[in-house]
């Protein structure tokens, strides 16, 4: 049942869906997926959005309530079986024996699953750990104890990878180690799909994403792609924030205050433009201390996305304070 175009997909999903509590929580709400083969995919969203759960349900560890998945072109559960060779995975912090080395570790998982010894060493290389190979796992920093989690789940040798928040609790050299290993991988030809809730974490290294909210697709495609349809916005600094605010607004801008006192434009549906933005506070008389164009990045265009349920609190509000920074610091 499958045909060359399904062969472009490591991943798809259909109208998936998955409630807990009777229904009454919905942890996946008809989301629909398509994650090209190649390259590192980020899996997008915020805290509870259903990355997770929608991984599980791939990987046969949690059931839908509806919809349909295809993990390589097959389709799953049903073929579940036949694919899963095929695939490594990191959904469950992995455990592993911290009085034995990385390697013995790696040793027995490998004749757990009936795969050759000689492979612990290629996978040792593979993420950058054959020289501490010998240390004791218990011994490993987190970014290492991450690396030999992934190191696991590479002695298939399958074609693609799913981490689920990989980056959880490393600090900024463990993150920048895992996301070396997931490029490593990925420029080997293998796809590498990765959860994560911080969106501007994950830019830095996928080649494309999917951005979800409350279980549902928000936006998927390449990281340029992403940008370049963002809202560009402006930052001003005025000595009278009040009423550049009130000008801007009455000409259709929104505004949004920063925590720093400036004031962060944007022109909706379509580009900021900061030379009208200075036009238009030089008119009256309000001569900015301090204005340019402020590059977006994967977590201003999810809030983007996501503002209309969050219209009130962001807005901005001359006499009260706004719940957030507007988010371009
Ligand atoms: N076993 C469960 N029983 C009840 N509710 C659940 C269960 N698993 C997940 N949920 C709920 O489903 C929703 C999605 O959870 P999920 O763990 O998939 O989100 P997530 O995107 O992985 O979040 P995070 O970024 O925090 O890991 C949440 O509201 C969560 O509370
Ligand atoms: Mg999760």
């Amino acid at each position: 049942m499958t045909s060359p175009t399904d062969q472009a997909w490591a991943i798809r999903t259909r109208d998936l869906r998955k409630t807990y509590q009777r229904g009454t929580v919905v942890a996946v709400g008809g989301l629909d997926l398509a994650i090209p083969r190649g390259g590192v995919h980020g899996f997008l969203g915020p805290n509870g959005s259903g990355k997770t759960t929608t991984l599980r349900m791939l990987l046969g560890l949690a059931r839908p309530d509806s919809g349909t998945m295809e993990l390589l072109g097959e389709p799953v559960p049903e073929r579940l079986a036949e694919v899963i060779d095929r695939v490594g995975a990191i959904v469950e912090s992995p455990k592993f024996f911290a009085s034995m080395s990385g390697r013995k570790n790696l040793a027995l998982l490998a004749q757990g699953i009936g795969v050759p010894l000689n492979r612990v060493g290629e996978v040792l290389e593979q993420v950058g750990l054959a020289a501490r190979g010998k240390d004791l796992a218990g011994r490993y920093s987190l970014g290492m104890k991450q690396r030999l989690a992934i190191a696991a789940t590479l002695l298939k040798d399958p074609e693609l990878l799913i981490f689920d928040e990989p980056t959880n609790g490393l600090d900024p050299a463990g993150i920048h180690e895992v996301r070396t290993t997931m490029r490593a991988l990925a420029d080997q030809g293998k796809t590498v799909v990765v959860s994560s809730h911080i969106l501007a974490e994950v830019q830095q290294v996928a080649d494309t994403v999917s951005i979800i909210a409350r279980g549902r697709l928000l936006r998927s495609g390449t990281v340029a792609e992403l940008l370049a349809g963002g809202a560009s916005r402006v930052r001003v600094r005025v000595a009278d924030t009040d009423a550049a605010a009130r000008l801007l607004l009455a000409a259709s801008y929104e505004v949004q205050p920063h925590s720093d006192g400036a004031l962060m434009v944007r022109c909706p549906g379509q580009p900021t433009a900061p030379e009208e933005v200075a036009r238009l506070l030089g008119e009256a008389g309000i001569w900015p201390s301090e204005l340019g164009l402020m590059a977006d990045n994967l977590e201003q265009v999810f809030l983007d996305l996501t503002r209309d349920e969050h219209l009130g609190a962001t807005q901005f509000m001359p006499q009260g304070r706004s719940h957030t920074d507007g988010g371009a610091a």
